[in-house]
């Protein structure tokens, strides 16, 4: 077969302006990197607290390494239910303050299991317009009816309900912080309206875990709603500085799971290294407070500096601030001007993001020294007017 449509779809991307290709990374993922081949500040990771390259992670992956081995061989039902995986879940149940956890290979296979394990012909599921791909795409696979209402609207979510209201089962999902916006989902409202409308409510706690509540156990911990929301997921790759993602919730939805999820029961479980490294990023996220005053801090700085030379960032009071330019071919040019200038902002296009609100997605961490962040706002202080 000719695969002359390789070309052809690649072309109509370039066209589009909306052609990736992928950057390299020479070393460790720090406030600052060495991005091909050039050393640059870091506002471009989901590594919030800085424990993608912390010590206490790789000593505890090098320790599992000796103890238990590279692999985990299988799947979790079959041979690859090892002590770590158990020990991580009850940590993570502990951690976010319900009955059981199950932890998954990344957060996009956690989303479109669940998703597909907890709707299906007959039910609704209500999702905000801004939830993520892996979310989207869960609806998609669920074969449930989705009714998409718009980012953060009560009354459309109200609406929805309504319209809803013959469903077999009604799922409301919603990320906690959202990923490309920074802001924070009315979540105490969305569980009132919820438990009006027998509703169940899930929540993508992705940029939310290890950053807000007062043990960085997320949005749900800080708001007080553990035991109102029925699904608590979030993932191991962000704040947390590994890989993976769990489930926290009750003991019979994780068992359904284990059970029914297909993304979970058909692929090789977490190697021992990654659990290693996610028990010991919880230990520090939990005794560690510093590591999130800091990055309040340097978030604070950072947006403040970038409002007073004149830019608008949104209503986000999270690490993740989106610097709208619109077009996405002009996002694409201010993020290379800032890059020239050593500050590495990544330019956000369609489909991450919807059609004429290309943007930086521009995010702090708690380790950007003062000096990085001076240095940041002198190159967009410079690039100012280019957006
Ligand atoms: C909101 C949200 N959910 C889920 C995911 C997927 O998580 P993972 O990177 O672990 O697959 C991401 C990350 O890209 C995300 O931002």
């Amino acid at each position: 077969m000719r695969a002359d449509f390789l070309n052809v779809e690649l072309q109509q991307i370039k066209d589009a302006g909306l052609y990736r290709q992928l950057r390299r990374v020479d070393g460790d993922q720090g406030p600052t990197l060495m991005l091909d081949g050039r050393e640059v500040i870091n506002f471009s990771s989901n590594n919030y607290l800085g424990l993608a390259n912390h010590p206490a992670l790789a000593a505890a992956a090098k320790a599992a390494i000796d103890r238990y081995g590279s692999g985990s061989g299988a799947s979790r039902l079959i041979s690859g239910n090892m002590t770590l995986h158990e020990e991580l879940e009850a940590k993570l149940a502990q951690f976010k303050n319900s009955e059981a956890a199950l932890v998954f290979n990344s957060g996009f296979q956690a989303n479109i299991g669940l998703l597909a394990t907890l709707a299906g012909e007959g039910d609704a599921i209500l999702s905000d317009s801004l939830n993520h791909a892996s979310i989207i795409d869960g609806c998609r696979l669920s074969k449930a009816k989705t009714l998409v209402y718009a980012h953060c609207d009560l009354n459309e979510l109200e609406a929805c309900l309504k319209r809803a209201a013959t469903a077999r089962r009604r799922l409301i999902v919603t990320e906690t912080i959202f990923s490309m916006d920074g802001d924070e989902a009315p979540l105490r409202e969305i569980v009132e309206l919820a438990e009006k409308y027998d509703a169940m409510v899930m929540v993508d706690e992705a940029h939310g875990t290890g950053v807000f509540g007062a043990n960085g156990a997320g949005v749900v911990a800080k708001l007080g709603l553990a035991s109102r929301v029925l699904i608590q997921m979030g993932t191991l790759g962000k704040a947390l500085g590994g890989f993976g993602a769990y489930v926290a919730g009750s003991r019979a939805l994780c068992d359904l799971l284990i059970n029914r999820c297909r993304s979970f029961i058909f692929t090789t479980s977490l190697p021992p290294a990654v659990m290693a490294m996610a028990l010991a990023a919880i230990d520090i996220v939990q005794s560690e407070p510093q590591r999130r005053d800091a990055l309040r801090h340097n978030c604070q700085k950072l947006k403040h500096g970038l409002s007073q030379l004149g830019y608008e960032l949104g209503q986000s009071e999270s690490p993740i601030l989106p610097l709208i330019v619109g077009d996405a071919g002009r996002c694409m040019a201010l993020s290379a001007a800032l890059l020239i200038r050593g500050v590495f902002a990544q330019g956000i296009r369609p489909p991450t993001v919807p059609v004429g609100t290309s943007r930086l997605r521009i995010t702090s961490m708690a380790t950007h020294s003062e000096a990085q962040i001076e240095c940041a706002l002198a190159a967009f202080r410079d690039v100012r007017g280019e957006e």
